[in-house]
């Protein structure tokens, strides 16, 4: 399987370096088109792998070609990419909001796979939703799936929407989940912490609740009740949780997200 990836940022590197790991696939497989001539070396210099700024050299050999630019470049390169792509290639992209059906009309293209991952890829410890479209050969579905495989979890579904659902909850998730974290280590330090034992106490409890929850194999509020002890500390941190509205915050911000993904994808 040969690799071509349009755009050589964040999200390229993650799959990159998960393919290369896994040795799924060597350097000499993977070739990368970015406008960046610093990024490229940078590429060439880590992985070993082909760089290019220029597209016409890089999408001409590959099966999946995978497209990791933000949602806002794809127009200005699509009608250059067009004209590159052969009917056998497979085009996997990961961009934000971007539906399948634009996909395929913007690309002239019918074989397409969605792909939404998130920022713990980076470690192989991400979550993916992706979705191909029917006409994409079975082969480059398995392929495809073994690649996400690289990055951690993943769900193929069938029903497009969840990839924008999971946009919201599982994409934009890290960086609630990084928001709770701070307001965590802030509340320590404002109760009198030194900042580097708040640190550490908020990133370990995030952690081993986690583990917990995903070891124990109980519901979230079981195990919360388990550590609410009645008229107890736990029990008063709640109540002003609840006052401040904190499910709601949570449930907005997953929905204004979502909400977004939408508007992108009829942009
Ligand atoms: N990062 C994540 O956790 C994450 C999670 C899920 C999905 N995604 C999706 O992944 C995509 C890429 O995100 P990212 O975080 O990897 O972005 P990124 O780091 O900005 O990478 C995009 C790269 O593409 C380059 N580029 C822009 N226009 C180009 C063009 N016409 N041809 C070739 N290269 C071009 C950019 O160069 P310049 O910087 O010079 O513009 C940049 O190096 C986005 O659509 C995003 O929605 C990202």
């Amino acid at each position: 399987m040969n690799l071509i990836f349009i755009g050589g940022g964040t999200m390229a590197e993650s799959v990159i370096r998960g393919a290369l790991a896994n040795k799924l696939l060597g350097p000499e497989n993977i070739s990368v088109c970015d406008i960046s001539s610093k990024r490229c070396k940078t590429l060439i210099d880590l992985y070993k792998i082909s760089a290019d700024t220029k597209l016409p050299s890089v999408v001409t050999r590959g099966e999946l070609v995978i497209l990791a630019v933000k949602p806002q470049n794809f127009q200005e390169l699509s009608g250059e990419l067009t004209s590159l792509l052969n009917p056998e290639q497979t085009v996997v992209s990961v961009m934000a909001g971007i539906t399948i059906s634009s996909l395929q009309k913007n690309l002239s293209h019918k074989s397409i796979i969605r792909v939404m991952p998130n920022t713990p890829s980076q470690i192989g410890r991400g979550i993916s939703v992706w979705m191909a479209s029917s006409s994409v050969e079975s082969s480059s579905v398995s392929n495809a799936k073994r690649l996400i495989q690289t990055l951690g979890l993943e769900i193929q579904v069938s029903v497009e929407r969840y990839i924008d659902m999971a946009t919201a909850l599982s994409a934009s998730g890290p960086a609630f989940v990084f928001s709770f974290i701070e307001s965590m280590i802030d509340a320590g330090v404002y109760l009198g912490l030194t900042r580097d034992m708040s640190h550490q106490l908020a990133l370990q409890t995030v952690l081993g609740s986690a583990h917990l929850m995903e070891n124990s194999g109980k519901h979230p509020a079981v195990l919360r009740n388990m550590v609410t002890s009645p008229g107890g500390t736990t029990a008063e941190g709640l109540l002003a949780l609840e006052e401040s509205g904190f499910r709601t915050a949570i449930l907005n911000a997953v929905t204004a997200a979502y909400e977004k993904s939408l508007n992108l994808g009829n942009s």
